[in-house]
């Protein structure tokens, strides 16, 4: 039987990079194998779930009684997000409760929030997916290669970030910028959901498919959606919104360039006053 050599600690450092996994959760390794599971409990062992001391009466922020690094059962954290973001009356409430907020796994790998940026008096509100490991360490939306492009598509619509509001439908950064669970989405939809209603921008531009697919509600394609207006219900009133492509899929693919820059000069032109 052939034995091929044991890989080098550089190669299994290079397997883990290739495979997304960039950042170390603890300090010490953690046999997940070796866990019991809830299953592998007896009923009456399991934990039950404890519900926060609520930041206003009616916002819950649920987190495990058991653990703080598990995150509750999606369903019992979409209620719960549904309910703290409805309590929001400012975005320094909806920060602070997001803040408060353990209803979502990715809270407990990420380093820190990344809530917003730009102004909240904006005419237009920008959203994207959800942060990645630059973002993670500055705590502030697209700063990294695909903020870089960003700017310059804000640019070119005559605006700069201090004139725009940034954020993400996920506030949190995936380990290893992986894609968003679905359930991590639904989690955290609420929020940005809430948070589009407090800034009441004129104009909402969701870039990728992942923002515009759970924003504007729809399974079609960026092909498809991009450049299109479509309504957008805020809860207060109805206004425009333009999926684009997003950024970093821009740098991947610079010959889409041109429909986004299509995409800007009809925001370019809603933005200019008759
Ligand atoms: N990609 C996103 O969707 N959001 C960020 O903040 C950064 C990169």
């Amino acid at each position: 039987m052939l034995h091929e050599p044991a890989p080098s600690v550089h190669q299994l450092l290079a397997f883990y990079l290739e495979a997304g996994v960039d950042c170390a959760l603890s300090d010490e390794p953690v046999d997940r194998l070796a866990e019991e599971t809830v299953e592998d409990l007896a009923p009456a062992q399991r934990p039950a779930l404890r519900t926060s001391a609520p930041l206003t009466a009616a916002a819950p922020a649920v987190v495990p009684s058991s653990r703080n690094d598990a995150a509750p059962p999606p369903d019992i954290a979409i209620t719960s997000a549904r309910e703290a973001a409805r309590t929001a009356t400012t975005l320094e409430e909806l920060r602070a409760l997001l803040d408060n907020f353990d209803g979502c796994a990715l809270k407990s790998t990420a380093t820190r929030l990344v809530f917003a940026d730009g102004t909240p008096q904006a005419r237009i509100m920008f959203v994207g997916e959800a942060p990645g490991r630059d973002e993670d360490i500055e705590g502030l939306p697209f700063v990294g290669r695909s903020g870089k492009l960003l700017d310059l598509m804000i640019g070119a619509i005559g605006l700069d970030r201090t004139k725009v509001y940034i954020a993400n439908v996920i506030p949190w950064r995936p380990p290893g910028n992986r894609t968003p669970t679905p359930q991590e989405t639904q989690i955290c939809l609420p929020f940005i959901q809430r948070q589009i209603e407090l800034v009441d921008p004129d104009i909402l531009v969701t870039m990728g498919n992942p923002s515009t697919q759970s924003l504007l509600r729809t399974r079609e394609g960026i092909m498809r959606t991009r450049g299109k207006w479509i309504d957008y219900d805020t809860g207060r009133r109805t206004i425009r919104a333009m999926p684009t492509f997003h950024p970093a899929y821009l740098l991947r693919s610079p010959a889409y360039k041109r429909l986004a820059w299509q995409d800007l000069r009809a925001i370019r032109k809603a933005l200019t006053p008759a």
